[in-house]
This record gives structure tokens, sequence and C-alpha cells, in this order.
């Protein structure tokens, strides 16, 4: 197995909040209740780009039922490491989600704008039913309800990095999650 300490990356984490085997294991659990949950029943998994495809990519193989899975481009106005208030959508559905059993597969939760956006959006489209399963939570952040029917990891109020999240595009293929150095990101920010 990929070792996240030798990823280059690595060393640019002042802490390790979730390493790799303890993000795979959960992972697994989840896909493993996803499975019994939606058993006989029609599933597709949407993802919101780009921060979701890795956990989409692993939970994907770990539901042992036949599953459909489908992408949906999302973004905070901005480009500032703290989450804005105004979320656009950037690239709709190209699966027919109608009476489908539809999971919103993301992977972080924090003010709870982002879900709420594509909650509204894909509700239109008259799901089965329209469920979220996010891999890591911020609880302190929500500004907005959001019900999660499945949640990984919960995380403190601290900008994180790896498993698909980034800073400006970097550190999505690390394979663990940490808080970035403060040197690591000035350098990156510059
Ligand atoms: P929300 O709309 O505030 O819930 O934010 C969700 C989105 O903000 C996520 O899908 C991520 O793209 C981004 N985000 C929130 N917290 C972090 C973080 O700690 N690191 C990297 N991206 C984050
Ligand atoms: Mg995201």
């Amino acid at each position: 197995m990929f070792d996240a300490e030798k990823h280059q990356d690595f060393k640019n984490l002042s802490k390790v909040l979730y390493t790799e085997d303890q993000i795979i294991a959960r992972v697994k659990e989840l896909g493993a209740q996803i499975s019994k949950d939606y058993a006989e029943q029609d599933l597709i998994l949407v993802s919101v780009l780009k921060g979701g495809i890795v956990f989409l990519a692993d939970l994907l193989r770990s539901i042992t039922i036949p599953v459909r899975f489908d992408v949906v481009g999302a973004s905070s106005y901005g480009t500032s490491l703290t989450a804005s208030s105004c979320v656009k959508i950037t690239k709709e559905l190209d699966l027919d989600i109608r009476g489908k059993h539809v999971l919103i597969v993301e992977d972080v939760l924090d003010t709870g704008r982002t879900l709420q956006v594509l909650m509204d959006l894909l509700r239109m489209q008259e799901p089965a039913s329209l469920d979220i399963c996010c891999l890591f939570d911020k609880p302190i952040g929500r500004r907005v309800k959001i019900n999660c029917k499945y949640v990984g990891f919960d995380l403190p109020d601290e900008f994180v990095v790896g498993y698909g999240l980034d800073a400006k595009e970097y550190f999505r293929g690390l394979p663990c999650l940490g808080v970035p150095t403060k040197e690591a990101l000035d350098r990156i920010l510059q």
C-alpha cells in the first residue's frame, strides 16, 4: 500500500489528523453500510468536483451492490482559504436522476452552503431519495442546517489538506489528511 510519508507533501504538514489507513478503513465501513442500506435499489452516487472525487473513487470500490455515479461541479466564488458565501454550479449532471436514489458524495462539509445549493438543484430533478455521504465534517463551521446520512470523521475548525482537499489546487494527492504548515501555505499562496 502507498505510504503517505513517502509523499513529498508529507513534510509540508504540521500534523496528521487522519492517516491513510484510518481513512481507508472508514471508507470501507461506509461502503458496507451503504451496500446494506441501498440493497435492491437503483443507486446513483453524485460527487462534487474536484475534492470529492478521491473519496468517490475509493467509496465506489467499497460498495458491493451495482451502482452508477455522476459528478457535478460546484465552487465557492473567490480563491481564498476561507469559505465564501456564494456557490456557483460549474457542471451539471449527465445522468437522469428522476425516480432514482441519489447519494451525494462530498469530501468536507463546512458552512454547508455548497451542499445546500446542490441539494436544491438536485431536488428539482425529483429523485426518489436524496441524501448525503460526507467524509469529513466540520460541525463548528456550519451556517446552514444540513442533514448528513453518513459522516466519516469529525474535524476541528482548522484548514486541512490531503485526500482530495486542496490549498490552491495543491495537496489533493496526499493520501492522508492533515494541517499544512504555515510556511507551506505562505509559499503556495504568495
Ligand atoms: P461549505 O460550502 O462551506 O460547506 O464548504 C465546502 C467546500 O469548501 C468543500 O467542498 C471544500 O471544497 C471547501 N473546504 C472547506 N473546508 C476546507 C478545508 O479545510 N480544506 C480544503 N477545502 C475546504
Ligand atoms: Mg468539495
